[in-house]
């Protein structure tokens, strides 16, 4: 065989097994939606944002039910939102200077109130507040002329509605338990994401979120996901599906999440166990001070370095960061989580491209770091110095050389013939938060292709 065609059949090998690896039950993605599901593995590093009526309570999104308030009182919020210093442009401008390529909003949270002119209820931004403005178009445009993706996370569960099949979640709001009704509420559910998903033009991502509220139910609940999963792909075949089940993925999802947790762990406890890492892009989702939404007692914020240490450990696991803020109610980004989206953005403008479009690590992250992983490149990230200068690390390939990451400086090595094992003596340098060796390897292995 000719070396040209060795590499056709050899890529068309890889396709085959790729498309095989994605098809998860019966579902196959469509060439867009793997086509977006790489894009979203390049972006690394995205912006959840908890905002809602609940931010006017400054008590978090769970207030309506943590707080056992009856619904109607809690509504009347409502009536006074008016958030005036709310500007779409400021806060992806503050965002994409933070290096962050994508911003996941909450379009409805679990109190049922919607953020954009819905006309399945009046119980929304446009039509329930002083404000009367569409935060989801403004956003959308913000987004899209700026070239940072928006992605709608939407809650399964509702607090605030009777038709939905109560679970365990959200029972002293006042409801009327003989009105449940899960063909209304679903269809409902379904015409709001066909709002959603034909209005504001290209949606990255659905997140959804509240599974767990029926994970007791005696009789296990079927939400229909399929059903729902084919709508928002038949309205945007490359919009990525993911849900916060915290269990494994299920057809027709594109990306798995995780909660508070590196993939595959479960210190969070959300579920009993850890959901089996899968082969589809990642996301750990994180919030920067404790809480989602706005809440005004919570003022106990990550360091920078802390946070760039967990972007840089998420990204050696081969996940997205989805970095949490809670607007205030006044429409502005609190300034403490300004500062970080700054700082953390001074470090992307230098390291970005140790972290963007990088692939796991040759190992995944370890007490001194991580490692990231280009064709030809390995980056390792140290972030804790090691106790005797060196760093001992499996290196998938053969070393050419390694640098200190952004200089010519050599870093010395040693890795004998057929040993992955590799040994660097690491430069002395500054306290750093993160002290970055660029390896340079001679061989591109398939898993890079
Ligand atoms: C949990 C919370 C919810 C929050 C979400 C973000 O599921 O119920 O309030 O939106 O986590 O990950």
């Amino acid at each position: 065989m000719t070396k040209k065609l060795k590499n056709i059949v050899c890529g068309f090998m890889l396709t085959l097994f790729s498309m095989n690896a994605m098809a998860q039950g019966n579902y196959t993605p469509t060439p867009e939606n793997l086509q977006a599901r790489k894009a979203f593995k390049e972006m690394r590093f995205g912006i959840f944002l908890h905002w809602g009526i609940y931010s006017m309570f400054g008590q978090g999104e769970w207030y309506l039910q943590n707080a056992n308030i009856d619904r109607n009182e809690y509504a009347k919020a409502a009536d006074a939102f008016y958030p005036h210093r709310f500007n779409a442009w400021e806060w992806v401008r503050a965002i994409k200077e933070a290096g962050a390529q994508y911003i996941c909003l909450t379009s409805r949270h679990h109190d049922g109130f919607s953020m954009w002119k819905t006309d399945e209820s009046d119980y929304n931004i446009v039509d329930a507040t002083p404000f009367k403005r569409d935060v989801i178009k403004e956003l959308a445009d913000a987004c899209h002329s700026k070239g940072v993706k928006l992605h709608l996370y939407y809650s399964h569960l509702d607090w605030m509605r009777e038709d939905y099949p109560l679970g365990r979640t959200g029972l002293q709001t006042g409801r009327d338990p003989q009105k449940q009704n899960w063909a209304s509420y679903k269809q409902f559910m379904n015409n709001q994401l066909t709002e959603l998903l034909t209005r504001y033009g290209e949606i990255g991502a659905i997140w959804f979120d509240g599974y767990w509220d029926h994970n007791q139910d005696s009789v296990p609940f079927d939400w229909e996901l399929r059903e729902q999963y084919n709508l928002i792909h038949r309205l945007q075949p490359a919009c990525l599906i993911g849900n916060n089940h915290h269990e494994e993925v299920k057809p027709g999802e594109d990306i798995q999440i995780f909660e508070r947790d590196l993939p595959g762990q479960n210190t969070a406890g959300f579920a009993d166990h850890a959901a089996e890492v899968s082969t589809l892009p990642l996301e750990t989702c994180e919030t920067m001070n404790g809480m989602w939404g706005y809440k005004v007692t919570d003022q106990d914020y990550k360091s920078t370095d802390g946070l760039i240490r967990l972007l840089v450990h998420t990204a050696g696991m081969g996940a997205n960061l989805l970095l949490n803020i809670g607007p205030q109610p006044n429409g502005e980004l609190p300034a403490t989580a300004l500062q970080r989206l700054k700082e953390m953005g001074e470090w992307m403008s230098k390291y970005g491209s140790t972290i963007y479009n990088t692939k796991a690590g040759d190992v995944p992250p370890q007490p001194w770091g991580a490692m990231t992983r280009k064709p030809l490149k390995r980056y390792l990230h140290i972030t804790h110095s090691t106790a005797d200068g060196t760093l001992t690390v499996p290196i998938d390939g053969i070393v050419r050389d390694a640098l200190v990451y952004g200089t010519n400086q050599k870093v010395s090595f040693k890795q004998k013939k057929g040993n992955p094992m590799t040994t660097f003596t690491i430069p002395p340098h500054e306290d750093v938060v993160d002290y970055i060796i660029e390896v340079r390897v001679t061989e591109v292995h398939p898993y890079e292709l």
